[in-house]
């Protein structure tokens, strides 16, 4: 069925779990992660970025919509890190109740007036947003803050940034990266609990490819409650191509299809297992 993110995000905090919210680029994506879902009785975030939507002219969207309304266990369609109040426009026309904006590269100030207009406008079409702060602006006290510091979320600021934009949810930055960790990811638990002890909406991990269990579930214990998987999905995708193509010349779509999508099913259940929501539809 189709669910709606914040109710999702507040069974999964109220219950000690996280959403696992996979991003898809197709039939496919869409496919495997409701398929994982289903097979765990999992409840599940199905993620567009605003490119997938902007390339097919926005047809992806009532295709999962749809396939959200035809699952058997509850599945949200969310909006990915939205810098484009267009982007955005479009997927609120189009039935997408669940939306990232994305200020993460503004001032704090501007931060915060970019993602209010956004809470404000998808407030009117019933839709909520989930929003990111991880920089601060340039100088305090005539000293240059450090860079790395910079990147992170002030918990300090944390409260104000959900009060005054009216976020449904807060993505932190405490050390996590978008794509593979050439190291061990190095994630500021410290921090996170700071930030947990002054807001208490739900908290998101973006860039949970590459972080191990012992760090998902020290952050599902300290209150992260939805965690994003991209690339992980993004490279057992691209192996089963190599796999199938490698194997045979010939001329047939189905078996690629068949394997891309049994292959990203197989990480989609790991992760959701990892994150604790199977069994929780
Ligand atoms: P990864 O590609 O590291 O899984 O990050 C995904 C993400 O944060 C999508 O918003
Ligand atoms: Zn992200
Ligand atoms: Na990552």
């Amino acid at each position: 069925m189709l669910a709606n993110t914040l109710e999702l995000l507040k069974s999964a905090q109220n219950g000690g779990y996280a959403l696992g919210a996979f991003n898809i680029y197709n039939m496919e994506g869409l496919t495997a992660v409701i398929q994982a879902a289903e097979v765990l009785n999992s409840p599940v975030m199905v993620q567009l970025h605003p490119i997938t939507i902007e390339w097919n002219q926005g047809r992806i969207v009532p295709a999962c919509i749809e396939a959200a309304k035809a699952a058997e266990v509850p599945v949200s369609i969310h909006l990915d890190h939205s810098q484009s109040v267009a982007a955005i426009d479009v997927a609120l026309q189009k039935g997408m109740n669940s939306i990232m904006a994305d200020g993460s590269d503004l001032s704090f100030e501007d931060n915060l007036k970019f993602t209010k207009s956004i809470v404000d406008k998808a407030r009117q079409f019933g839709a909520i947003v989930e929003g990111e702060f991880g920089k601060l602006a340039g100088e305090e006290d005539g000293l240059s803050v450090e860079v790395y510091e910079a990147k992170m979320t002030n918990p300090d600021l944390a409260a104000e940034y959900v009060l005054k934009t009216g976020v449904s949810s807060l993505a932190v930055c405490i050390g996590n990266v978008h794509g593979k960790y050439a190291n061990e990811p190095n994630l500021d638990f410290e921090r996170l609990k700071a930030i947990r002890k002054n807001v208490d909406v739900p908290l998101v991990l973006h860039g949970a490819s590459g972080v191990p269990a012992d760090m998902v579930r020290e952050s599902i214990a300290l209150g992260v409650c939805k965690f994003n998987v991209n690339t992980e999905i993004r490279t057992a995708y691209m192996d089963a191509v190599r796999e199938v193509i490698t194997n045979s010349m010939k001329p047939d779509v189905m078996p690629i299809i068949q394997l891309v999508v049994e292959r990203m099913t197989e990480v989609i259940k790991q992760k959701i297992v990892l994150f604790q929501s199977d069994g929780k539809a």
